[in-house]
C-alpha cells in the first residue's frame, strides 16, 4: 500500500534517538504508527516547495522570516478563539514589517503540530511522589497523576488530529478573507490604547489610505486580500515524524508531510544522531538551533549533512545564544559558514537564551533581554556583511503576563496575573506588536543604508 522509501531513510532507527517517550506498551505505538501512515498528509510537497523558495529569497536579503508562536500548544488551547488570536498577532507583526520596511514577510507558524517538548528532567518529583516530566500534549499530559504524567502513545493520533483542524482553520482565514489587507484595523479592534496599539492604527490607516488609493487607481490584486501563512514545529519525536514521512508522487522524493519548515532543537542536533539523519533525508526546508556551546567544527558537519549541495533556502540556522553572548558567539559561527562556502540562512531566536527565574519563582523573560539579542544579531550580521533573515520568537495572542517589561510593563509582581504557560514565557499581543515596531526601524535603517 506505501510506495517503499530508501533504506537510507529508515536508517535513523540505528542512530542514537535522544529524548524520546518511554512508551509502556510497545505494541501499541506499533499500532498507532501504522494508522497514522495512512493518515492524508497536512501539507502538500508543492506549498513545501514554495516555502524553501521564499526562505531561498530570505537568505539572501530579499525577504525577512516571521516564525512564531507558543513554545508548546496545548489541545485544551487549539480553539477558535487562541488560534485567531495567534494568527493575528503574527498578521499584524507582519503587516508592520511588511509595510515599514517594504519587504516580503515569511509567515511561518510555531502551530499545528507544535505539542512535543524535550525536558531536562525526565522526572519530576512532588511530595516524594515521582513522575515523568510534562513533554508536550503529544506524549503526556500536565496534570500530576500517575495516568497523565504515563506517556501514551495515543495521543499521537490526538496531535494530528488538533494539527489538521488547526491548519484547516488557519488555511480558511489566510484564504477567505480574514488575512485582507483592507481590514488590519479591525485586527486591532477591543484592545486598550496603549502605545503599541496607537502606533499600530496609525499604521493601519496609512495602509488604509494607500489601499483606497491603489483601489480608485484601478490596482486589484488577489494578492492584498490572502496572506500565505506556513507551519512549523520542532521535530522531536521520531515516531511521528517517520509516520508523516511519505514519497511525493510528483518528483519520488521524500517530504514529511506534517509540516512545511522542521527544525532541530539545540538539545538533539547531535550530527551522528537519528534526527540529524532522518531531516537529512527529507525535501522540506528544515533549521538547527544552535546555542553558545556550538563549536565552528559542529557546524562544519552540520552543513555538510544538511545541505550537501548547497541551495539556497534549504538549511536555515537559529541562533539563541542570550543578550549577554550574541556578540561574542555568532561571528565565529558566520565565519566557519563562510569558510564552508555553502549557504545557510540565519534566524535569531531571541527567547531561549534568555530565560531566567524571577525572584517569585516563575520561569520568565525580559523584554529587554529579548530586544538586546535581536539588535545585537543585526549588528553582528551588518558587520560580517551576511543578511540577517528572519526571528523566531515564543508568542501568544491573548494578554498574558509571562513576559517581564513591555510599554504596559509586566513586573515580577504582576507575572502571576495571567502566568498560563505550561512550558516557556510567551511574549502577549502587546509585546509582540513592539518587537514588531522595533525591528521594523531596525531594517528600515538596513534598507535606507544600502
Ligand atoms: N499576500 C501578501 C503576503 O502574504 C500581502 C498580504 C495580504 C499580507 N494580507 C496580509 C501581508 C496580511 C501581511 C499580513 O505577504
Ligand atoms: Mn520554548
Amino acid at each position: 500500500m506505501f510506495e517503499q522509501r530508501p533504506a537510507e531513510f529508515e536508517n535513523w532507527r540505528d542512530l542514537p534517538a535522544s529524548h524520546q517517550p518511554q512508551y509502556p506498551f510497545a505494541e501499541q505505538l506499533t499500532q498507532v504508527t501504522r494508522d497514522l501512515r495512512s493518515y492524508p498528509p497536512l501539507v502538500f510537497a508543492g506549498e513545501v516547495d514554495q516555502l524553501q523558495h521564499l526562505i531561498a529569497q530570505a537568505a539572501q536579503g530579499k525577504a525577512f522570516i516571521l516564525q512564531g508562536g507558543d513554545c508548546a500548544e496545548t489541545f485544551a488551547e487549539s480553539n477558535a478563539e487562541r488560534i485567531r488570536a495567534k494568527i493575528r498577532t503574527i498578521l499584524q507583526m507582519a503587516v508592520v514589517l511588511t509595510y515599514s520596511a517594504s519587504v516580503p514577510v515569511v509567515k511561518l507558524g510555531r502551530i499545528a503540530g507544535q505539542y512535543a517538548k524535550p525536558r531536562s528532567q525526565q522526572y519530576e518529583e512532588r511530595d516524594g511522589v515521582r513522575l515523568h516530566s510534562y513533554f508536550g500534549d503529544a506524549v503526556n499530559g500536565f496534570d500530576f497523576t500517575r495516568e497523565s504524567r504515563t506517556p501514551n502513545p495515543q495521543r499521537l493520533i490526538d496531535a494530528y488530529h488538533r494539527s489538521a483542524t488547526t491548519l484547516n482553520l488557519i488555511r480558511a482565514f489566510t484564504a477567505g478573507g480574514f488575512a485582507d489587507l483592507t481590514k488590519v484595523h479591525e485586527w486591532n479592534k477591543g484592545f486598550s490604547s496603549n502605545p503599541a496599539y496607537k502606533r499600530y492604527n496609525q499604521l493601519a490607516h496609512e495602509i488604509d489610505k494607500a489601499m483606497r488609493f491603489m483601489n480608485a487607481a484601478g490596482a486589484d490584486s488577489e494578492s492584498l486580500r490572502t496572506a500565505d501563512f506556513f507551519s512549523s514545529h520542532e521535530a522531536l519525536l521520531l515516531e511521528y515524524e517517520d509516520a508523516m514521512t511519505r514519497i511525493d508522487s510528483r518528483n519520488g522524493k521524500l517530504y514529511n508531510t506534517g509540516a512545511h519548515f522542521l527544525w532541530i532543537g539545540e538539545r538533539t542536533r547531535d550530527v551522528n544522531g537519528a534526527h540529524v539523519h532522518m531531516l537529512s533525508q527529507i525535501e522540506n526546508p528544515i533549521g538547527v538551533k544552535l546555542g553558545p556551546s556550538v563549536s565552528t567544527a559542529e557546524i562544519q558537519a552540520l552543513l555538510e549533512k544538511l545541505n550537501p549541495s548547497g541551495k539556497f533556502g534549504r538549511l536555515t540556522f537559529i541562533t539563541r545564544m542570550g543578550a549577554k553572548q550574541i556578540v561574542e558567539k555568532l561571528p565565529p559561527l558566520i565565519q566557519a559558514v563562510k569558510a564552508d562556502g555553502r549557504p545557510v540562512t540565519w534566524i535569531c531566536d531571541p527567547m531561549h537564551g534568555n530565560t531566567i527565574s524571577a525572584s517569585n519563582g516563575y520561569k520568565t523573560r525580559k523584554m529587554s533581554d529579548v530586544l538586546a539579542e535581536i539588535k545585537g544579531f543585526f549588528e553582528v550580521h551588518r558587520e560580517y556583511g551576511t543578511h540577517a533573515s528572519g526571528v523566531h520568537i515564543e508568542l501568544t495572542g491573548a494578554d498574558v503576563t509571562e513576559v517581564l517589561g513591555g510599554v504596559e510593563e509586566v513586573v515580577e509582581d504582576t507575572l502571576g496575573k495571567r502566568y498560563e504557560t505550561l512550558v516557556d514565557p510567551r511574549l502577549n499581543h502587546q509585546q509582540s506588536l513592539e518587537i514588531a515596531f522595533l525591528m521594523s526601524e531596525i531594517l528600515t535603517d538596513k534598507s535606507e543604508n544600502s
